[in-house]
């Protein structure tokens, strides 16, 4: 039985195409032009979403209100019926801007004009991340480890079609013609297309396998975390409170992953400790994922993710800050001025052939201070991870490379850096660095290990079950339902 929480004062239209609760029906013209855009999206979803999945009934949670307790419906849906809809949290009449140039003026309603173009590029970089990553993981439900795994999978990708819907709202809402037309290209751009990529190099690489799925999530949906949190503070009302809702359903996404990468951790520990194995190859052998792969696919996906933040220094980071569009990670929690005029950060770079700290101002350091939360967050989830080994007795701990291992983009961008943060020559990064990031051969044997597993309760070889269920239902619930 699908259970109905308990809908209060911030219920949700759900009788209008286009479920809302911004009272989409007062206003024509955005209606329609919003209801024009509703099919164009729906192909999008046939053509890029989840492959094979249109007649599939999924056990999916929809979104009914903005409450903080009991904002989800669980109930069996087809993915192209799923109410996709834009839900923003409740208005709070005396919200001000929070930092910057503006500080404790009344937040804004309407878009200020001197911002319209740098408000309207964030929603669009933001809008772009979510359409990419179900477009990188369409493939995967062919390969799942179990039903319980695949509902997950595409939970996510449902959501992620949600906050493409979020980003749209505001565009068609706030920014006229131009909205529109970039509505229309968050549509067009595809992850990975030569002449079309989407807009950030993260959100074009492949997700071939369910690790790199629960890598992605735990490292990538994690950096959505920080961005949307730090757009939460902006002194621009309806992004803040757009972006509020959309972190509740983030959450879980990172949670799929954090969940999925232990419990591959957890079944390998197990057949280690069984079989009293630490040879690599007899691991291997034995169906499941080693250790040191485990490693390489942290080094690359946290190293991938860290180029999101963009530059360390960066001046558009310090004017999205002073012009209050633009927040640190829980602004309003920090005790300073929240102008950070004369204030400084430390940053890390190279400078005559060795990495050195040194000062910065704290407005241009601001990405790099985004950053640096968020890895304090990423360090926490592997201290947590490592609990595993240490349950077993397995002398192995994940650690997190350097900040200037792998990077693309800033300070350390296209240098040599190893994992412990060591400056190397090309010579030396060539010699060493297919023991730190994943191979050809890692991706062909994770490939291999992948099959599908569909009965209710079943898991492949290579990963534990979870500890319970969604939704309080039992771990060999039927998630999905191919009839
Ligand atoms: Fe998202
Ligand atoms: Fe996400």
């Amino acid at each position: 039985m699908a259970e109905l929480t308990d809908v209060t004062q911030q219920a949700i239209d759900y009788s209008q195409r286009i479920p809302n609760n911004v009272d989409l029906s007062t206003d024509r013209t955005l209606q329609r032009a919003l209801e024009r855009w509703q099919p164009a999206f729906l192909n999008w979803w046939k053509d890029t979403g989840p492959a094979d999945s249109a007649a599939l009934q999924v056990y999916l949670r929809t979104a009914v209100s903005v409450d903080r307790d009991g904002w989800a419906n669980f109930e069996y849906v087809r993915m192209p019926e799923y109410r996709w809809g834009i839900f923003l949290t409740p208005r709070d009449e005396s919200r001000k801007v929070n930092f910057g140039d503006h500080c404790g003026q009344p937040a804004w309603q309407e878009v200020p004009g001197e911002y319209r173009s740098t408000l309207r590029r964030i929603i669009v970089t933001q809008g772009d991340t979510e359409p990419a990553s179900v477009e990188q993981q369409k493939l995967l439900g062919a390969t799942c480890p179990s039903l319980y795994d695949l509902r997950n999978l595409f939970q996510v990708n449902v959501e992620e079609g949600r906050h493409l819907w979020a980003m749209v709202y505001l565009l068609h809402r706030y920014f006229g013609r131009d909205g529109r037309e970039e509505a229309e290209a968050l549509l067009a751009r595809r992850s990975g297309d030569p002449n079309n990529p989407r807009i950030l190099t993260a959100f074009n690489e492949k997700t071939s396998n369910w690790l790199a799925f629960y890598m992605f999530t735990f490292f990538t949906d994690r950096d959505g975390k920080f961005q949307l949190a730090a757009l939460s503070e902006s002194g621009f009302d309806p992004l803040a409170r757009t972006t509020k809702f959309m972190l509740t359903e983030e959450a879980h996404h990172m949670f799929v992953g954090e969940s999925g990468v232990a419990r591959v951790l957890q079944r390998t520990c197990e057949v280690m400790h069984e079989r009293k194995l630490t040879d690599t190859s007899q691991v291997r052998a034995q169906g499941v994922i080693d250790l040191e792969t485990l490693q390489r696919f942290v080094n690359f996906h946290y190293s991938v993710t860290l180029d999101l933040f963009g530059s360390d220094i960066s001046s558009n980071g310090a004017s999205y800050y002073t012009g209050g569009l633009k927040g640190r990670y829980e602004e309003t929690k920090i005790g300073d001025d929240h102008l950070l005029v004369g204030g400084s950060y430390t940053v890390q770079e190279i400078a005559d052939g060795e990495i050195v700290s040194r000062q910065e101002s704290a407005l241009t350091a601001l990405n790099a201070r985004l950053r640096d939360d968020y890895t304090g967050e990423v360090q926490a989830g592997l201290n947590r991870w490592n609990r595993i080994p240490e349950k077993f007795g397995i002398p192995f701990r994940l650690t997190l490379p350097h900040v200037g291992f792998h990077r693309k983009i800033g300070s350390f961008a296209d240098q040599f850096v190893s994992p412990e943060g060591r400056l190397l020559s090309k010579e030396e990064w060539e010699r060493q660095s297919a023991r730190w990031l994943p191979s050809e051969d890692d991706h062909v044997f994770v490939g291999s290990l992948m099959g599908r597993v569909i009965e209710p309760g079943k898991f492949a070889n290579w990963i534990a079950p979870p500890a319970r269920g969604i939704n309080n239902l039992p771990i060999e619930f039927e998630y999905v339902r191919f009839d």
